[in-house]
């Protein structure tokens, strides 16, 4: 009995278990009439029904092609029996700014709902990660989650954030402060999205690329290390490659680590990242998301190694591998100094901390291909590996 009011504690216990399943499928020429890919994605289900879809393409895809809408309404008009456009594609602000404004969120919800996509009907994002991220919240709120096809076009959204599970958006200046975890119902990577991209974006997924060997593949590091200098000098084949190979890893790792909602601390995906997001932040972004990563995951490997958790010759391979794919590997930011005397960039720490709930989890590689968590770092070790960064230049 609860004291004196005669009612009884009781309680029901609940599990509830959710599948999913959506592919990822490679393909070329997307929207050719006779690439049957995306109207039998739509129709993957063999629901008694014509599909209402609703595109929203990233601008600067737009503008690099500027036939693309035709061609997304022409591919809609070839399958008319089986998939119709609820009204002409939206082309949408490409980049970090369509995260940073949440009314275009609203406006993406507003459009959703006036044209009454219904929880059956697709919303088809083309675009980099953070027009994926922003229509992809739209899309998670919408009826509580419409249905999300996403067309990445971006390496780094082809080889990771596309083929994830979670979107978001800037707000109050916190990086990704609001979003949702939302599956896809499919993934569409067409690799001639890729051919148009500046030449620091086509880079920017290859340091995920990199992140994610050391951690979980020794065979994909080797294969990185041999072909490192395709990469900057634009090798379509090994870079079609290396997007397919990272995408695996990132899915294997989503479906097979027990956590895809991220409920506990350990972010294996995240190593090299505390010092990659600060260093972004303090050089006011003229330092890319990739490069910031390249050094990030240098900056670790180097601690690693002088833990003795990887060889020296890890180490070298990792160092020899990232300069030769294209990214520089000391940023002069990474040594600025806050008022009191202390290294800014150590202030990442904290904040991944803080993003963490309170205990710091840190994943480092153990040897090349396996890693484990960290819950401390030792920052004088870490400041001499910074030195270091700086002395190899
Ligand atoms: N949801 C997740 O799981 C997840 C994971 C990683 C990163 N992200 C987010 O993704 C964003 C970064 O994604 P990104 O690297 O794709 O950058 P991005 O979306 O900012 O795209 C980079 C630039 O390239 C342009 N662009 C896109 N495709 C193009 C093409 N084919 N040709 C020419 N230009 C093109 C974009 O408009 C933009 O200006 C960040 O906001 C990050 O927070 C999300
Ligand atoms: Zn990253």
């Amino acid at each position: 009995m609860d004291g004196d009011t005669g009612m009884t504690t009781r309680s029901i216990s609940q599990t509830v278990t959710v599948t999913w399943d959506f592919p990822v499928t490679f393909t070329h020429g997307l929207f050719a009439p006779v690439n049957r890919v995306l109207v039998d994605t739509l129709c993957r289900l063999n629901e008694p029904r014509r599909h209402k879809a609703l595109v929203f393409i990233d601008g600067h895809v737009a503008s690099k092609r500027a036939e693309l809408s035709a061609e997304v309404s022409a591919y809609f008009a070839a399958h008319a029996e089986k998939i119709e456009l609820a009204m002409e594609p939206q082309v949408v602000p490409g980049g970090e700014a369509v995260k940073n404004n949440f009314t275009l969120v609203e406006c993406f919800m507003r459009l959703m709902l006036e044209r009454h996509m219904d929880r059956q009907s697709f919303i088809i994002i083309v675009g980099g990660g953070a027009v994926m991220d922003a229509v992809g919240l739209a899309a998670a709120l919408v009826h509580r989650g419409l249905r999300q096809v996403r067309v990445p076009t971006t390496v780094l959204g082809q080889n990771d954030a596309g083929v994830g599970v979670k979107n978001g958006v800037n707000f109050l200046g916190g990086k990704n402060a609001v979003g949702t975890f939302a599956p896809p119902f499919a993934v569409l990577n067409d690799f001639e999205f890729l051919l148009t991209l500046p030449q620091r974006d086509w880079l920017c997924g290859v340091a995920e690329a990199w992140k994610v060997a050391i951690i979980r593949d020794r065979q994909f590091f080797d294969w990185l290390s041999d072909n490192a200098v395709k990469f900057p000098a634009r090798d379509a084949a090994a870079m079609e490659q290396l997007v397919y190979r990272c995408a695996e890893e990132h899915l294997e790792h989503i479906r097979t680590n027990g956590d895809p909602f991220e409920y506990g601390r350990a972010r294996p995906l995240d190593f090299g990242h505390w010092s990659a997001h600060k260093l972004e932040l303090m050089s006011k972004f003229s330092v890319s998301h990739g490069e910031a990563v390249a050094f990030g995951v240098l900056l670790d490997s180097c601690y690693a190694r002088e833990q003795g958790w990887i060889s020296r010759e890890d180490y070298a391979t990792i160092e020899r591998g990232l300069r030769a794919s294209g990214f520089p590997l000391w940023h002069e930011e990474a040594l600025m100094r806050d008022s009191a005397g202390h290294l800014e960039i150590f202030a990442g720490i904290r904040d991944f901390r803080e993003h963490l709930g309170g205990e710091l989890c840190v994943t480092f590689p153990r040897g090349i291909g396996a890693r484990f968590e960290m819950h401390e770092i030792d920052l004088p070790m870490m400041e001499l590996c910074l030195k270091e960064l700086r002395e190899t230049r």
